[in-house]
């Protein structure tokens, strides 16, 4: 089975360029609309030390986690969730980057041999650098093509989530091996 990771901020969030506050972040959002598609299982990533609410504040917040490279701290995750082979990771972009509590807990787990599938939301730099910053935090996993989804398109997103998941999920979950796994070149 795979697990849906994801990290989403709340509180204001930019919604056609500009900030405004919702109930549910647009991460937040596509990975439910994946999880209707797959009916798996969905575990946010919490940061141990909220970020704040308002969107300036959390620029300022993690503009310095990624001039630092720091490793923030997250809440605990269930360990189930950890060992399954198939992992979907999401995330804003920030700054065209993966935001550093991703990296922190891609840094933390270990990802050998699992099937990464990220999907970031984002204001125009689509997934930036973040799928090579994933790839490289994860050299013993296969990291497939990412979904870049508008974040103001985030709930009219299911047929750019069933097209992605058709393209580059459909099959997967049936390869049960470590060898099964790595025999993928995409
Ligand atoms: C700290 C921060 C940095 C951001 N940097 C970018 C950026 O460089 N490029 C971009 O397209 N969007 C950027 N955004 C916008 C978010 O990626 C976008 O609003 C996203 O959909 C938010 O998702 P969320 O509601 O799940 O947190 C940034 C937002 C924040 C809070």
């Amino acid at each position: 089975m795979a697990t849906i990771w994801y990290f989403s901020h709340h509180g204001e969030t930019m919604v056609d360029g500009l900030p405004e506050t919702v109930e549910q972040g647009n991460t937040e959002i596509v990975a439910h609309i994946i999880n209707q598609c797959l009916s798996t299982q969905i575990v946010p990533i919490e940061p141990k030390d909220p970020y704040p609410k308002s969107f300036e504040q959390t620029l300022i917040r993690a503009r310095k986690e990624h001039e630092q490279s720091s490793l923030p701290e997250y809440q605990a995750v269930p360990k189930d969730n950890l060992a399954e082979n198939i992992w979907f990771i999401g995330y804003p972009d920030w700054f065209g980057r993966l935001p550093r509590l991703v990296a922190s807990f891609l840094t933390d787990n270990d990802t050998s041999g699992k099937l990464i599938l990220p999907f970031s939301t984002h204001e125009g730099s689509s997934m930036g650098t973040s799928q090579l910053e994933i790839q490289d935090l994860c050299p013993q996993a296969i990291v497939k093509q990412g979904l870049p989804v508008r974040g103001c398109h985030a709930a009219s997103s299911q047929r750019a989530v069933q097209n992605w998941l058709v393209q580059y999920y459909c099959g997967l979950e049936q390869l049960t091996t470590s060898e099964e796994r790595t025999s993928l070149n995409d």
